[in-house]
């Protein structure tokens, strides 16, 4: 074990699609209003692809910028991760169109699914490979494009989405530095409280399945809410007992941004000061696998992340899943 090196993360890139859908646009669409959405979720705008625009779309910038950040060339790349579950196709991976988009030529590729907890999985699952030395350099995004999946006659779920995707290039470290800990956890038995029921193999499409509208999210808030508030308080303390820290310990945390009330919810359980979390969801609302990768960049392009802070991130979602991840920056 003493072979082991450190991994963390040597850039970060973020991207969302200009086009912006704001609460005042919903009300025309659905029986709401901006306050509703503002007051319930925290949400203002959210970014929307268009027609033409596909999860790699917004995927390649973000990890472009990441790369370059880092210094490091696309085809010193050894693995590219995709988080996402909103991919191009389903068949091929996503990773795959990426990977050959940006030239990285000698690097493995696959997609990962977890929803929301997924850039989380991702990081945990491709950073053991680099600390026993499997390979050096590995890119891992989350990205979802949840307007192609989102029923906008829905108002339960079609106020709270968005696109975006942001990314991170995973290397060795100094010793002590990068992922200290991390918690990934799944309940399966949650299945239909968070899904898309049609155009898979249980139910493949026809035109009666399209008819149903069975393509889109379908989500039981109520019952997502209270998970999630459990979820994310659990998953912070194990990881950081795992890593050997507290709660007092934590410089910044970056949670999944699926609704103001469920960070406040957790904040206040945590006794996390406000100040020290990173939200944007007003301006994304929830982008899934986008949604931690893309506040981490905007903290970082805000100056918020220092060298030697203790940074959590934590997310729950569909699957069920949730997870946690301790790093020293
Ligand atoms: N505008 C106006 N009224 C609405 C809207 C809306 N957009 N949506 C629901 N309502 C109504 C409901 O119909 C209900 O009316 P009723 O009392 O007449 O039946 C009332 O508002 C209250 O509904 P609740 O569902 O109890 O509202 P709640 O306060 O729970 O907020 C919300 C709903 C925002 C969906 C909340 O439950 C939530 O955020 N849940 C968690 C969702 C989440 O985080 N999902 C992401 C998972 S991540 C992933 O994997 C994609």
């Amino acid at each position: 074990m003493d072979t082991l090196v450190s991994v963390g993360i040597t850039g970060v890139g973020g991207y969302a699609p200009p086009g912006i859908l704001t609460n005042h646009d919903l009300e025309k669409m659905v029986d709401t209003s901006d306050e509703w959405i503002r007051t319930r979720s925290g949400i203002s705008n959210r970014h929307i692809a268009d027609a033409a625009t596909a999860t790699s779309d917004i995927a390649l910038p973000a990890a472009r910028q990441a790369l370059e950040r880092a210094g490091l060339a696309a085809e010193e790349l050894d693995m590219v991760v995709m988080a996402t579950f909103t991919p191009d196709y389903l068949l091929p991976a996503t990773a795959c169109t990426i990977q050959h988009a940006l030239g990285a030529t000698r690097a493995g590729a696959f997609d990962l699914a977890a929803a929301c907890t997924g850039f989380i999985y991702a990081l945990n699952i491709v950073a053991p490979s680099i600390a026993t030395g499997q390979f050096r350099n590995a890119l891992v995004i989350g990205g979802d494009t949840l307007s192609k999946v989102t029923d906008y006659t829905d108002r339960g779920t079609c106020v709270l989405f968005g696109d975006g995707a942001g990314a991170a290039v995973l290397q060795p470290v100094p010793a002590g530095r990068g992922l200290l800990s991390s918690y990934l956890r799944a309940d399966g038995g949650g299945c239909e409280m968070l899904y898309i029921p049609g155009g898979s193999t249980r139910k493949p499409a026809t035109h009666e399945t399209v008819d149903a509208r069975d393509h889109f999210v379908k989500m039981s808030g109520n019952e997502v809410f209270r998970f999630a508030v459990r979820a994310l308080e659990e998953a912070v303390l194990e990881a950081l007992g795992r890593a050997g820290l507290t709660t007092a310990d934590v410089d910044l945390i970056v949670p999944h941004q699926a609704n103001i009330r469920i960070i406040d919810g957790a904040a206040k359980r945590l006794g996390i000061p406000e100040d020290r979390w990173v939200i944007n969801l007003h301006e994304y609302g929830n982008t899934s696998g986008g949604s931690i990768p893309l506040a981490l960049n905007e903290a970082y392009e805000q100056g918020r992340l220092h060298e030697g802070d203790v940074v959590v991130f934590v997310a729950f979602g569909g699957g069920l899943t949730w997870g946690a991840s301790v790093l020293r920056w």
